[in-house]
């Protein structure tokens, strides 16, 4: 440690390569900027690591610290040094994946956050969904401070809505970016281009197992009424699908590239808590045949009773889709049939690459 009533004091180091202790000399310059405003204050320490940061805030006198990690070994070796340092008492430690988590930690905190330590692995995307996470599940108190330490090349484009960037600093490789969280400001780009128009957003969940004409169809007339659509492959850990999740997300890549207001994106976990993490207003399903509606409306109960507040839209197949099932894509395939109507090309390709026809 570096100040505080435990400075001096060396922590233990949880081990893997993933993991990358902030600097002792990058830890005392962030420290010097933050100043007294660290005393008193509620801290969430994400992506912890050994719990360097929070452990720091605490010992100059911060109230409370929330660690997380999706590490065993993080969670653990956070545990021994908050032990080790006799901090324990002032602590909560979890062991969970962001922004997923970000729900249940709100939900064991009794006020939201004054500080933030967000040190995401180096090139990990999804910055900007942890903000949005933040803000989505009250996390912050307004006026909190969010000090993102990541690669230079990483910098931020675009802040979310309700985050004003303070300013940056530049350690060899290192970029730490200071965010202030004021929730009624109005969004605006980091290069102060203009604003971002407030978007409706919908969520459009799936195996994608692959991706068909059907799905690329159902995304083409949601576009109509939505602004933003975020294609989403559920990870299913009980079911290991033909292609897996990377292979289908990036054969959905390919398929809307040229799509600005598609994303495509994998989530585990429930629905529901995805839909809050993303602040989507709603889901988007697509339904063929009577059996899918018996499916769809089990699940659209399961979702509401889940989450009261999600809705859920959805949208008939167009007639030449009717039979388009990726099943049933997959048998036509193995079999030598000709599918080309049914699946882009690339994803054609992929198929017969994968069943070897
Ligand atoms: O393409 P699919 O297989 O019909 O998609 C089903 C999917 C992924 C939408 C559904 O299984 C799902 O929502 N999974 C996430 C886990 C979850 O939230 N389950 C509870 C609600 S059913």
């Amino acid at each position: 440690m570096v100040g505080g009533f435990v400075r001096g004091r060396r922590l233990g180091v949880p081990p893997g390569k993933g993991v990358r202790p902030t600097q002792d000399r990058i830890r005392e310059a962030l420290f010097s900027i933050l100043g007294d405003t660290v005393e008193g204050s509620i801290v969430l320490d994400a992506f912890a690591g050994s719990g360097a940061l929070g452990i720091e805030a605490l010992s100059r006198g911060a109230e409370r610290a929330v660690f997380c990690d999706e590490k065993h070994e993080c969670v653990h070796a956070i545990r021994e040094n908050l032990r080790k340092c006799e901090l324990d008492g002032r602590a909560v430690v979890f062991r969970t994946r962001l922004p997923e988590g970000l729900a249940r930690i709100r939900e064991a905190l009794a006020e939201p956050c004054d500080l933030v330590f967000l040190d995401p692995p180096y090139g990990a995307e999804g910055k900007e969904r942890i903000l949005e996470g933040l803000h989505r599940f009250a996390l912050l108190k307004e006026r909190a401070r969010i000090v993102f330490e990541h690669a230079q090349k990483d910098a931020f484009a675009c802040v979310p809505a309700g985050f004003v960037v303070e300013g940056e600093r530049r350690y060899g490789n290192t970029l730490l970016t200071f965010l202030n969280y004021q929730p009624g400001e109005e969004r605006e780009t980091m290069g102060g281009k203009g604003k971002a128009k407030i978007e409706n957003c919908v969520i459009y969940p799936g195996s994608f197992d692959p991706i068909t004409y059907g799905h690329v169809n159902i995304v083409k007339r949601a576009l109509k009424i939505f602004d933003r659509i975020i294609v989403a492959v559920a990870i299913n850990t009980t079911k290991s699908g033909t292609f897996s999740v990377e292979e289908r997300v990036g054969m959905m890549q390919e398929v809307f590239k040229g799509e600005p207001d598609v994303e495509v994106d994998s989530f585990s976990g429930l629905l529901v808590d995805y839909v809050r993490t993303r602040q989507a207003q709603a889901i988007l399903r697509g339904i063929r045949t009577v059996t899918d509606f018996d499916y769809e409306f089990q699940m659209a109960l399961a979702n509401k009773s889940l989450d009261p507040n999600v809705e859920q839209v959805y949208m008939m197949t167009e007639g030449k889709y009717l039979y388009h099932s990726s099943s049933i894509i997959k048998e036509i395939v193995s079999l030598g049939g000709a599918v080309g109507e049914m699946l882009p090309p690339a994803v054609e390709k992929k198929l017969s690459e994968k069943l070897k026809v």
